[in-house]
């Protein structure tokens, strides 16, 4: 057993021109991130043994640098950032780990991973040659890479990391910092490579990175890579299973067929590591995601969704399309491609062993049409933007575009729950408030003359940075129209201001990096106040000098009269900020305070209100969501522990999104779209371990205004039903190959075969079979002109009462309902 050895025995790692080398052994490598701060260590061996399940060897994962250091030499590796005992649980469930330490990690990460004081430390430019910058990554770097030592946790030392990443797609952006950026680069080579961790290190993206660091490759697609030496293997470090929602985006999803088509095509063209970027994506607690806008769910369409519950197929897809390439590693490992044309868009690549292994890959790559080939002196049928795999040169195992696993569907049920205290009134019923002062609430607040970059200004301790002015109106002003009335221009750079005039909200607005508003407003006579309150919603993490983007209310502010055009500007004005608000300060989120309201009518619909209430767990042991539809935008908080920023009110843009998505053809990541027009994400994760059984605290802090007696808790379970349709075409299962099977000629028939996935279910019913040519999809299969009267009884009679069934696809078994058609068996089960 692994498990044991590597707790005792080291293991060499090296690499060759064609792999990972583990022990002396060239290696194919299947590898999915999981980011531990994204779960819980509560879900750790849960999310790591699915992964093992579904056929991964590695889990990879960036070191988040400002979670373990949020301030200079205060280190933090406790709770979601136990990186070591992340590390450990992957090598006790028998996998390797990728630790990517960067410690640059983009990742939608606030600040890409950088904590905020770096961007403070005098005379430090990011990602470049510059010496107070080089130090800090250094001390970062190494402090890790102690850490990892100290546990043992390197291959070399017996532990399971074969591989470190040192930056991260530098060369994307090198350019954009000239000659100093390729000598930072080299420098990050030689440092992370003086550090002596006895395991290879990479650079994704990097095409010159130097000997002897492997360039890895990162993309929807990467068949097409080669490294820059022929001494090192070719790598992919992110192959994305999906894309990141932010607020205000439809929500991006990808297609099995086309994920499973471009892992299959770098086998095909010699790959030996790949990476899914997601395999769990999870969610963005507290203020972790990055920006700007990036929601808080990180779900990412992965393997496994946000809340740890299988995404099927998606995941059992995989699992099939790992143990076909698994079947064929030996030929693999052995030697390079064979590649050849076998026709236009079709091509065969073909692994030969001296010792008479023998293993192929048929693609067609045309988006098109379905093409028969003929290969080895066989026919074989391709659909339109697939490949086949054939660990014996002769036998497809597995096809791309073939599932031959059940789509699970999950869903979320509504749980009504009773506030803490046992009375039978529902949540809601027992909220309090306190109601956050509008306005500077500090007594020694910062006067300044003009506008601040607010970055610069809260170091990023709060998203909240008001700008205050108090202005005398004599009435008479020439910005001003009849009544006292203006306009109020505002420029920010992101990414929401809500204007407040005399403690009213005169008008708010949102954006990425640019707001502008024009505000019609009311002045009195007198003395008047202008409160606007710039909101952050994640910090930059990519591109060429993310870091000094900046945020905020940067200007120009003027008052304008809408009549003569005439305007004041308010820019260089003495203003008066204030970081954070003052219940952050005074840690409302905790629910600990004196100050709560709630013998008062709850005052809904107004900015800037805390809210509290109590709740018990809700029932059973599933994942639990809040709903949040009803309330405006804020940081919600459950027994002091932050999930993150809500806002359900952030609506999707209403272009983009398809009925549905077609596989086949280049996938990029606004081709497959759902949730136009509706809001970006109501449901927020509150991990399990975060709830007690009775007496929970949440906390709302709600800035623009909402009812929060219309939240309504949710937990998610994988639906009764399970769905499939599988043709007479379709490979047998790739369970059923053995090695003893793997070099006959097998005729094995496609089989379709269903699994409940809670191990106390059966099968109860079946709601629809047909063998001949259905149509529809799951959930609304209907029949076809061809249909065997037999269908219904023989999968009745296969499956019912039983938690797994398989049946045979084929007129054997079900007669012959039509001649000359490939027929398929659709079925859709329902388990209890
Ligand atoms: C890559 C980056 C990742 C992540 C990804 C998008 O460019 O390396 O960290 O940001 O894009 O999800």
């Amino acid at each position: 057993m692994r498990e044991n050895v590597m707790a005792a025995t080291a293991a060499t790692v090296t690499y060759d021109h064609r792999a990972l080398v583990i022990d002396g052994k060239r290696k194919i490598l299947i590898s999915g991130s999981i980011h531990y701060p994204r779960s819980t260590p509560e879900m750790w061996p849960d999310l790591i043994q699915k992964s093992k399940d579904g056929g991964l060897d590695v889990i990879e994962t960036y070191v988040f640098w400002n979670g373990h250091e949020p301030e200079k030499n205060k280190y933090n590796f406790e709770g979601r950032y136990d990186l070591v005992k992340f590390v450990k649980l992957a090598a006790k469930a028998g996998l390797y780990v990728h630790l990517r330490i960067g410690p640059y990690a983009c990742a939608e990460w606030n600040y890409g991973g950088f904590p905020v004081w770096l961007h403070f430390v005098p005379g430090i430019k990011f990602r470049t040659d510059n010496e107070p910058f080089k130090a800090e990554m250094q001390r970062f770097t190494a402090k890790i890479v102690d850490l990892m030592k100290q546990e043992k946790l390197y291959a070399s030392q017996g532990g399971p990391i074969i591989l470190s990443q040192i930056e991260n797609e530098y060369g994307n952006i090198d350019s954009a910092y000239g000659a100093a950026g390729k000598s930072y680069m080299k420098w990050s080579a030689s440092m992370a490579l003086s550090l002596d961790t006895g395991v290879p290190w990479n650079m994704c993206q990097q095409g010159d990175a130097p000997d002897p660091i492997i360039n890895t490759c990162n993309g929807f697609y990467c068949d097409q890579f080669t490294p820059n030496s022929n001494n090192k293997p070719k790598m992919w470090t992110e192959n994305w299973s999906g894309w990141f929602l932010g607020f205000g985006e439809p929500t991006p999803y990808r297609p099995v067929e086309d994920l499973a088509f471009a892992v299959a095509r770098f086998f095909q063209r010699g790959g030996t590591f790949q990476n899914y970027y997601m395999y769990h994506g999870g969610t963005n607690f507290e203020r972790t995601s990055g920006g700007p806008l990036i929601s808080t769910s990180y779900d990412y369409d992965a393997p496994i969704d946000e809340y740890g519950l299988l995404r099927q197929p998606k995941w059992g897809h995989l699992r099939d399309l790992h143990k076909a390439i698994k079947l064929c590693e030996d030929a693999l490992i052995a030697t390079d491609p064979e590649i050849t044309s076998l026709g236009s868009n079709l091509e065969a690549a073909v692994y030969k062993t001296s010792s008479g292994s023998c293993a192929a890959f048929l693609a067609n790559i045309g988006t098109q049409s379905d093409a028969t080939v003929t290969f080895n002196g066989k026919s074989y049928r391709l659909p339109a933007w697939s490949v086949s795999i054939l660990p014996d040169c002769k036998n497809v195992a597995f096809n791309t575009a073939k599932i031959n696993s059940a789509t699970e569907s999950t869903a979320f049920a509504r749980q009504s729950l009773k506030p803490d205290g046992g009375s039978s009134a529902e949540l809601g019923s027992q909220w309090s408030h306190i109601k956050e002062p509008i306005g500077i609430s500090e007594a020694d607040a910062l006067v300044k003359p003009g506008l601040l970059e607010q970055i610069n200004t809260t170091a990023d301790k709060s998203d909240y940075l008001w700008y205050s002015l108090r202005m005398d109106i004599k009435g008479d002003e020439t910005f001003l129209d009849e009544g006292s009335k203006a306009v109020l221009h505002i420029q920010s750079i992101g990414q929401v201001v809500y204007a407040f005039i005399n403690g009213k909200l005169a008008g708010s607005g949102n954006d990425r990096t640019n707001i502008s508003l024009d505000i019609p407003i009311n002045l009195v006579t007198g003395k008047n106040t202008i409160d606007l309150l710039s909101v952050t919603v994640g910090l930059a993490n990519y591109g060429a000098f993310f870091d000094i983007i900046g945020a905020g209310i940067t200007g120009p502010v003027s008052l304008n009269s809408a009549k003569t055009g005439s305007s004041m500007d308010l820019s260089s004005h003495q203003w008066t900020y204030q970081v954070g608000l003052k219940g952050e300060d005074t840690g409302l989120g905790s629910g600990d305070s004196s100050e709560w309201v709630s013998n008062s009518p709850l005052p809904t619909n107004q900015p800037l209100v805390w809210y509290k209430t109590t709740f018990d767990a809700p029932s059973g042991s599933e994942p639990v969501a809040i709903d949040f539809t009803g309330t405006g935008k804020g940081i919600a908080w459950v027994n002091g522990q932050s999930i993150g920023r809500y806002w359900p009110t952030s609506i999707a843009r209403t272009d983009g999104c398809v009925g549905s998505c077609n596989y086949r053809g280049t996938y990029r990541n606004d081709k497959c779209l759902k949730n136009c027009g509706k809001p970006s994400q109501t449901l927020y994760h509150v991990p399990r371990s975060w709830i007690k059984p009775s007496g929970n605290t949440l906390v709302l802090l709600e800035e623009m205004g909402g009812d929060p007696t219309k939240i309504s808790f949710a937990t998610k379970h994988t639906g009764s039903n399970l769905c499939l349709k599988v043709s007479e075409s379709h490979p047998a299962p790739v369970d059923t190959w053995t090695s003893d099977s793997k070099f006959s000629n097998r005729t094995s028939p496609a089989v379709l075969s269903l699994k409940c996935p809670v191990s106390t279910q059966v099968i109860s019913s079946i709601r629809f079979a047909s063998f001949g040519t259905p149509t529809g999809s799951c959930g609304s299969f209907s029949h076809g002109r061809c249909n065997s009267a037999r269908s219904l009884s023989v999968v009745q009679k296969a499956c019912v009462g039983s938690r797994s069934c398989k049946v045979e696809v084929s007129t054997r078994v079900f007669g012959e309902p039509c001649h000359g058609v490939v027929k398929s068996l659709a079925v859709e089960a329902v388990c209890a």
